[in-house]
């Protein structure tokens, strides 16, 4: 009786348009516009975009599908829904609480730097059209001590004063304005980006090919960041899947938000590589390319200025619409299960979230000789620990939860309303999760410990 009161009382999203933009703005974040760009620059441009593409349409669709009616079936957070299957499953979700806690940690520090750059574009001290300078003051910035705490800080409060107001008035409503401005802004820029002259050769590099650049390395990082960039391995799906009702069409919502995601990540590609290219600057600048490079790029364009302030808006819309679905999970858990209340819960976790933080900023800077990994400190371990090992490691247990466990027979079952919604593809994915998951994370995991 408690469950049934409880699921009653349970928030849902308002519409079905809402839960897709909520769940594509937790995909869509940093990890198209930051991350994509600089590891499809540093693992050699369409190599990696291939390798991407065959994990997405292998793992990523199937995982995507399998977590939300995993949410929905349990109408619980990530740990309960595990744990309302099969009792001691339940630490499988506790995985995914604790990359929550790493990732928002470490990504609230990186949406700093995105604020602060907001305030720089808005200032004009962007208006530099050199590198050196550009990436002095981009490592002034990340080095430093109570700037960047101070910006990490106002991330945070950001993401918590969205979660603070809920599933439909908080996480819903926000992603419902962030979402289209995101999409107009991004096709602006990457049109602008792709008629600049010279934009052909990074539109090369992003799409074709060279068969030689890819490696075991790359294939790690593409499937970590398959994981990462889709909120995949971690509960999060399953978290904003348990806020749907009964009659919502899941896969359908599950092929819509990849593909959503993949299309903000190939645009964010477009509109980087192509200014790179076109001023003569490298591709491969890691984490620094659009914090260094592109305002490069912005400074030497007409309206650079314009597009530069418009550019960070955007990477900040992504960025929260990502923040508050991490902090979702958190929150959900301790609501569900330990009956907390739920603003109560949203400020403690903001705040202990927040202190997590403040070693990561600090790794790079003053706290730059501490090493948690070799050669990673804190920053680098939180993203290097989640992203390449729980996530990947969470979508291997949820593909064996999902296939084994519970049963895709059950998981079918449910994704189509109890045999109410054609699902044409039900077969292909039940072996999807059964065997082609499991196995290639598997093999991509065994390959890159050798
Ligand atoms: N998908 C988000 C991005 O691309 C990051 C994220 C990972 C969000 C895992 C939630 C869960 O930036």
């Amino acid at each position: 009786m408690a469950n049934i009161n409880q699921n009653q009382d349970r928030e849902q999203w308002g519409s079905k348009i809402g839960f897709i933009l909520a769940a594509a703005g937790s995909a869509v974040g940093l990890g198209n516009l930051w991350k994509f760009p600089y590891m499809a620059g540093k693992n050699g441009g369409g190599a990696f975009v291939l390798v991407y593409f065959i994990i997405l349409f292998l793992v990523g669709f199937t995982l995507m599908l399998a977590e939300i009616v995993l949410g929905r079936h349990t109408q619980l957070n990530a740990i309960g829904a595990y744990r309302k299957i099969r009792k001691n499953w339940a630490w499988v979700g506790g995985l995914g609480v604790l990359a929550g806690f790493l990732i928002l940690s470490f990504y609230s520090v990186v949406g700093g730097w995105v604020i602060n750059y907001i305030v720089k574009s808005l200032t004009g001290a962007l208006n530099v059209s050199d590198a050196e300078v550009l990436g002095g003051m981009f490592g002034e910035l990340i080095s430093g001590t109570t700037v960047p705490i101070f910006y990490h800080g106002l991330f945070m409060l950001a993401t918590l004063l969205i979660v603070f107001g809920g599933i439909g008035g908080g996480i819903e409503k926000s992603s419902k304005i962030m979402m289209p401005a995101l999409f107009i802004m991004i096709i602006i820029l990457a049109i602008r980006s792709m008629t600049l002259p010279g934009a052909v050769e990074g539109i090369k590099y992003l799409l074709v090919p060279d068969f030689s650049k890819i490696t075991i390395g790359v294939i790690l990082d593409a499937l970590g960041q398959v994981f990462f960039s889709l909120s995949l391995g971690m509960g999060c799906m399953i978290t904003y899947g348990s806020y749907l009702s009964k009659d919502t069409n899941i896969p359908q919502s599950a092929t819509i938000i990849p593909l959503i995601d993949t299309g903000v990540a190939l645009l964010a590609g477009l509109a980087v590589l192509p200014a790179v290219f076109a001023f003569g600057f490298e591709p491969s600048a890691g984490p620094g390319l659009i914090f260094i490079t592109f305002p490069a790029v912005f400074a030497q364009m007409p309206l650079g200025s314009l597009f530069a302030v418009m550019f960070f808006v955007l990477v900040l819309f992504a960025a929260l619409s990502s923040s508050i679905s991490l902090l979702e999970v958190c929150v959900a858990y301790v609501v569900d299960e330990w009956k907390m209340n739920r603003k109560v819960t949203t400020i403690v976790l903001g705040v202990v979230i927040f202190l997590i933080g403040i070693p990561c900023s600090l790794s790079l800077g003053p706290w730059s000789d501490i090493t948690l990994l070799p050669g990673k400190g804190f920053f680098d371990t939180f993203d290097f620990v989640s992203s390449n090992i729980l996530l990947p490691l969470g979508g291997l247990l949820l593909c064996i939860f999902v296939g084994w466990i519970w049963g895709t027979d059950n998981a079918i079952k449910e994704a189509t309303n109890d045999g109410n919604l054609e699902f044409k593809l039900s077969g292909a994915w039940a072996f999807l999760v059964k065997y082609v998951g499991p196995v290639a994370i598997l093999l991509v995991f065994i390959r890159s410990l050798l």
